[in-house]
């Protein structure tokens, strides 16, 4: 008896999805290697990207912290966070190689002569590994830390390289308002070029947020439509279930408008606004989104146009849930916001008269990011007088997570001998389509950077612009002019928020 085998099905979608570029041999020094990021983040999408052969030879990570560690114990804490948070799981002999190029330089961040060990140290691995001296600092620490590590890496000769290149890849937040931005953008600035500093959005390594771009420009039906003619209003929501998660301290100085809205939905609303690039090569795609901050109107009414709240005690999938005020580090008066909605304006050709609702929240019913366009009406309710339903505009919305995909409504006739209108969906989803978890934003965020490619970073310039616009934001609910408003931990928000947008006749996208 015969059997037929089946060659397995390629799926055409996947074709070239392997990642091709390489970078320079180099040394990725990450400052705060003892830290819950480097744990968490930057060692699982390093890791990753020596599974996928896309590291270069002669590449080595130093770490350096406080903590008086030796190379194997830096390499066994390591480890711990790669298996505990690798997207895919730890492969032992592979390991074995990787953790051969981890080393770890204890020191203070201000202390001068532990930056000399770390020159020399980086000089003997060059020397070992033929990285031609090519250095990745990566500020995996807290901010106050940004200006000093910089100041000490310039005296200690490792800024700017006789051969190589030094690059400075520095985490959220930058500042947190306009003056201390700026100052921080100086001290950095008086050691580092702008075009060696990297400053990182993880919402910018998000497949799904980049695709915003590619579904605008690479296909020819929507751009013609992405405008104040077709579009009535966009929203850009996101959605948390978790509370603060023991970052009560940092949360307590930050709160939602800093920690999201003034950084990842500033980007989102950027991409979705922007003018089409001519190409994706240097600056083209920054040039664009900060012609987009600067044509943001500056928020006359703040506090009609803006939503402060913080959640109460509640429940989140049946679970109850402390309050705010209730969680370790938060005092209890606290008048931090966990909540941020606002509505913008961008007054340029193509959006004027458009509003952009921004909101987000912490301990909603809900983990969602999304994207909703909602377009006008048809011109005529035709079908309204032959008895039909009033149709629901078109909605196209792109859901950047947990549910990565995009979906357009459209009216459909209901079978049967009337004419009536449903909503229905034509829907994209990206695990169906290419049947892959997409990588994590920090692993292409950390090649792009070895790449020298700063596209997928935040410049000054559109950073400066958001905390322009953002900064009297914060000044006015500083000095109490917008109320605090209370939710439920577990619901989508304060009431304040629906009265935001309903009060313009237009309802927030149910997620
Ligand atoms: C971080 C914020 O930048 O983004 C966190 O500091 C937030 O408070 C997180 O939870 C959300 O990121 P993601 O990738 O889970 O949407």
């Amino acid at each position: 008896m015969t059997t037929m085998t089946t060659a397995p099905i390629e799926n055409p979608l996947r074709a070239g999805m392997r990642l091709q570029r390489t970078p320079d041999a180099c040394a990725v020094v990450v400052f705060g290697a003892t830290g819950d990021l480097t744990a968490r983040k930057l060692m699982p999408a390093l890791y990753n990207l020596a599974r996928e052969r896309s590291l270069p030879g002669g590449f080595s990570i130093v770490g350096y912290a406080r903590r008086d560690w030796s190379d194997e114990q830096f390499r066994a804490a390591m480890k711990e966070g790669v298996t505990k948070y690798s997207r895919e799981p730890i492969d032992e002999s592979l390991w074995e190689s990787f953790a051969r190029e981890l080393h770890y330089v204890p020191g203070n961040f201000d202390d001068a002569e532990a930056y000399t060990r770390l020159a020399d140290r980086l000089g003997k691995q060059d020397a070992a590994h033929g990285a031609g001296g090519n250095r990745l600092f990566y500020l995996a620490t807290p901010p106050t830390a940004y200006a000093p590590i910089a100041e000490h890496l310039g005296a200690a000769g490792l800024a700017r390289p006789a051969d190589g290149w030094a690059r400075l890849v520095v985490e959220k937040p930058f500042g947190r308002d306009l003056a201390s931005a700026r100052a921080l953008d100086q001290e950095l600035g008086t050691v580092f070029r702008e075009r060696q500093i990297y400053r990182i959005d993880h919402y910018l390594g998000k497949e799904t947020v980049q695709n915003i771009m590619v579904f605008r420009f690479s296909n020819g039906i929507f751009e013609p439509i992405w405008n104040r003619r077709y579009v009535d209003n966009v929203q850009v929501s996101v959605a948390e279930t978790v509370g603060v998660e023991g970052r009560g301290g940092y949360y307590e100085e930050s709160g939602a408008l800093r920690d999201m809205v003034q950084n990842h939905l500033m980007q989102v609303l950027a991409l979705v606004a922007m003018e089409p690039v001519a190409s994706f090569q240097g600056d083209a795609v920054r040039d664009e989104k900060a012609k987009v901050f600067h044509a943001i109107r500056p928020i006359d009414d703040i506090t009609r146009d803006t939503v402060r709240a913080q959640y109460r005690a509640g429940a989140i999938f049946g679970k109850d849930v402390p309050g705010y005020r209730e969680e370790e580090g938060v005092a209890p008066d606290s008048n931090t916001d966990t909540y941020a909605a606002m509505k913008l304006e961008i007054e340029n050709w193509r959006w004027s008269g458009v509003p952009f609702y921004l909101r987000v929240g912490k301990r909603l019913p809900k983990r969602a990011t999304e994207v909703a366009i909602t377009f006008n009406r048809a011109p005529l309710q035709l079908f309204r007088q032959m008895g039909g339903d009033n149709p629901t505009p078109n909605l196209l919305v792109l859901r950047i997570q947990p549910d990565e995909g995009i979906s357009l409504r459209f009216g459909a006739k209901v079978p049967g001998t009337r004419s009536d209108v449903r909503p229905v969906n034509m829907d994209f989803r990206y695990g169906n389509s290419f049947g892959v978890d997409p990588p994590e934003a920090y692993e292409r965020l950390l090649l792009d950077a070895m790449l020298g490619d700063s596209t997928l970073f935040t410049r000054w310039d559109g950073v400066e612009a958001a905390w322009e616009l953002l900064t009297p934001v914060i000044d006015s609910w500083a000095g109490g002019d917008s109320p605090m408003q209370f939710y439920d931990a577990g619901s989508w928000g304060p009431e304040a928020a629906k009265h935001l947008i309903e009060r313009d006749g237009r309802e927030w996208h149910r997620m």
